[in-house]
């Protein structure tokens, strides 16, 4: 899965208008099945080469982390996903596990500048990267402007896909700021909410955009 994949990347890697939910999809599970393939082969080779040895192949590994500019350090499986470290070792429960296939977008983050789903990447690929989740948005004593305008526009009603469609917008707004309700709908389409409230959400982050173009 590459970052460049998220929907709400449109346009900082790819040219054209020719990206679409298809591509998403082809794309994450293309990489998935890639990632899945390797780690299987590595898996296989370890295991024949441990169970000669008598050992366990995929031991925890010590991991540093920068996560919403603090350095955390975890010691997980290589196997261990950034979204599972993100919930079960660090408490950071923002980004939501709900498909674990890359079809939902509900564990989206950010990381490097760009949206990324957290549950397509192993934590140990993210060694050096900066990393954003939703509980890092925002200043501290303010809530990030996007979290403001969902709720201006009413764009959460059970809330579970909420902080992953938070995440996905800013990232969208900050490469596409002045971006229009089309491109919106457009850079937000790997995001899924099953009580519908798609609408709330376009245009909350149609004021975002505007408002970040002029400057804030
Ligand atoms: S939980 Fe990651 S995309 Fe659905
Ligand atoms: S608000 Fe319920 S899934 Fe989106």
């Amino acid at each position: 899965m590459r970052d460049s994949d998220h929907p709400s990347n449109h346009g900082q890697s790819r040219s054209g208008s020719g990206f679409n939910r298809r591509d998403f999809l082809k794309g994450s599970s293309v990489g998935v099945a890639a990632t899945a393939i390797a780690a299987a082969a590595h898996d296989a080779a370890a295991q024949e080469k441990g169970a000669a040895k008598g050992v366990v192949a995929a031991k925890p590994t010590t991991l540093k982390l920068e996560i919403n500019g603090k350095s955390q350090t975890v010691t997980v499986e290589p196997r261990v996903t950034l979204l599972d470290v993100l919930r079960n070792d660090l408490n950071l429960t923002g980004a939501k596990e709900v498909c674990t296939t890359t079809n939902c977008g509900a564990c989206t983050v950010i990381i490097d500048g760009k949206a990324a789903l957290a549950c397509a990447k192993l934590a140990i690929e993210c060694v050096g990267k900066k990393i954003t989740t939703v509980e890092g948005l925002g200043t501290g004593k303010e809530v990030d402007d996007v979290v403001k305008c969902f709720v201006k526009h009413d764009a959460t009603q059970c809330g579970y896909c909420t902080p992953g469609f938070v995440v996905a917008t800013r990232a969208f707004i900050d490469a596409h700021p002045g971006a229009k309700l089309d491109e919106i709908r457009k850079g937000l389409g790997g995001n899924i909410c099953r009580c519908g409230t798609y609408d709330g959400v376009a245009h909350a982050a149609l004021e975002c955009a505007a408002a970040k173009k002029g400057g804030k």
